[in-house]
C-alpha cells in the first residue's frame, strides 16, 4: 500500500507555530515514528506553502486511470478554508483523500468552520494532535 501525506502552508512550521495549538513535535520526527509503524506502508511525504504547488503534487499523485497512490492524506491548512481550485482537484482524482487537521477547526474562529474541501474528500479527521494523521492512514487501511 502506498500512501501521500501532503501538508500545506506553514506546516513546515510544525514543532515551532503556535505549539500550544499545534504541539511541539516536529513534522519529519512525527513522520519518522508513523514509517516504523507501518513498515507495510510506503508513506511519501510533501509540503508546500504554494497553492498551485499543491495541486501539482495532488495530480501527479492522484490523477485518473492508474493513480500513484492507495490513498491521499491531506491537511491544507489555512487553504481549506478558501481553495476552490483544491477543491476542483480533488474532486477529479481518482485517489481517496481524507481531510485532516490537528486542531479541532470547530472549536476555533468561525472562519475555520467551513471547508471548501469536506464535500469532495472521503472522510474528515480532525481534533486529536498529530495523532489525526495515523487515524486517516487507519482509514484508508
Ligand atoms: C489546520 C487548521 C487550519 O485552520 C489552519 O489554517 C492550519 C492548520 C490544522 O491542522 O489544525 O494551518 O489545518
Amino acid at each position: 500500500m502506498k500512501i501521500l501525506i501532503v501538508n500545506g502552508p506553514n506546516l513546515n512550521l510544525l514543532g515551532q507555530r503556535e505549539p500550544g495549538i499545534y504541539g511541539s513535535e516536529s513534522f519529519e520526527n512525527y513522520l519518522e515514528q508513523l514509517r516504523k509503524r507501518y513498515p507495510e506502508i510506503t508513506i511519501d511525504y510533501y509540503q508546500s506553502n504554494v497553492e498551485g504547488e499543491l495541486i501539482n503534487k495532488l495530480q501527479e499523485g492522484g490523477f485518473l486511470a492508474a493513480p500513484v497512490y492507495d490513498g491521499i492524506v491531506l491537511n491544507a491548512g489555512a487553504y481549506t478554508h478558501t481553495s476552490i481550485a483544491l477543491h476542483d482537484c480533488i474532486r477529479s482524482l481518482k485517489s481517496p483523500v481524507i481531510e485532516v487537521h490537528i486542531s479541532n477547526v470547530h472549536t476555533r474562529e468561525e472562519f475555520r468552520h467551513h471547508s471548501y474541501l469536506s464535500p469532495v474528500c472521503k472522510g474528515v479527521i480532525c481534533g486529536f494532535g498529530l495523532d489525526s494523521y495515523r487515524l486517516a492512514i487507519e482509514a484508508l487501511k
